[in-house]
């Protein structure tokens, strides 16, 4: 195929990365402008190189004429995230897409490579708009952590370096490595708990505070101001003491204050 056929080949492909890579760092600023952890750390795409193409369709017997249709990973999508648990979202969320239909899972995680690979692979069917109209299409998307990230494109390296033939002692220390990616992975999950849990009881002081300070106002209406005033100073001495249960509970001792005056007034 001469240069320019190839460029033609792989225009739509360019299209699809750069669009799919715009959707997914959307989900980023989505979250984070809202406050919200993002379950995407990164996200890289790139169209396959012709060389790699090339060395592909000899390694998998692949004719000129079937490139499109047998090698799926032409557009690639590669999605970071900082802990596993995120990748099991980030998959739900490419499955509810309308934009994207998933043809092929494979988890690499559930059962990793023999190499000591682990990542979760999608190829979706992605449709592009170009000057020659529609076109379906195939894109790979990869989903790993940075831990796992971290191995592979190591290993990558080293794939490189010997030409496909690592030697079995260095072969044995990346499979040690990635015994000990599994368990960082697992620590830095525990972490994630923390963090969730940490993220929850702020959300949940928040709230409180925010209803604490909403019967305020309210009783500032009804309540003598001497009264609400002793509140106030109760309120900041109880947030003073940063315990969520003495919280709750001077909150729960308002709404029956409050419930007291609402019974009055209605009288
Ligand atoms: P390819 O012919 O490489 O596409 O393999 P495949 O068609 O059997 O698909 P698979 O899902 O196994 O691999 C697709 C891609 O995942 C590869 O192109 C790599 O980017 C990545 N990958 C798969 N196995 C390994 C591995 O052992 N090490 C590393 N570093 N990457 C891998
Ligand atoms: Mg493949």
């Amino acid at each position: 195929m001469e240069i320019q056929l190839w460029r033609e080949l792989l225009d739509p492909y360019q299209l699809a990365v750069d669009e799919l890579t715009v959707k997914f760092d959307h989900i980023i600023s989505e979250h984070r402008n809202r406050g919200l952890y993002s379950p995407i750390e990164f996200v890289d795409g790139r169209v396959k190189s012709i060389t790699s193409i090339l060395d592909k369709m000899q390694r998998k017997d692949v004719a000129l004429s079937e490139i499109e249709e047998k090698i799926e990973d032409i557009a690639g999508i590669r999605i970071t995230c900082q802990f596993v648990e995120d990748i099991d979202r980030v998959v739900a969320m490419i499955k509810n897409r309308t934009d994207m239909e998933v043809l092929q899972e494979k988890d690499y995680i559930k059962h990793m490579k023999a190499s000591g690979y682990r990542s979760y692979h999608m190829i979706v069917r992605y449709t592009v708009n170009t000057i020659e109209g529609a076109k379906d299409l195939h894109a790979e998307i990869q989903i790993r952590t940075m831990a796992m990230n971290f191995w592979a494109t190591i290993e990558h390296s080293l794939q490189y370096k010997y030409k496909g033939n690592i030697p079995d002692y260095i072969q044995q220390k990346l499979i040690d490595a990635s015994e000990a990616i599994i368990d960082l992975d697992h620590v830095m999950s525990d972490v994630r708990d923390e963090i969730m849990d940490a993220q929850n009881t702020y959300k949940k002081k928040e709230n409180l505070v925010k209803d604490i300070l909403n019967n305020i106002q309210n009783l500032y209406k009804v309540a003598s101001k001497r009264e609400v005033a002793r509140i106030q100073d109760e309120f900041y001495k109880v947030y003073l003491m940063e315990d969520m249960n003495q919280l709750q509970h001077f909150s729960n001792q308002l709404d029956i204050i409050s419930e007291g005056f609402q019974a009055q007034s209605l009288q």
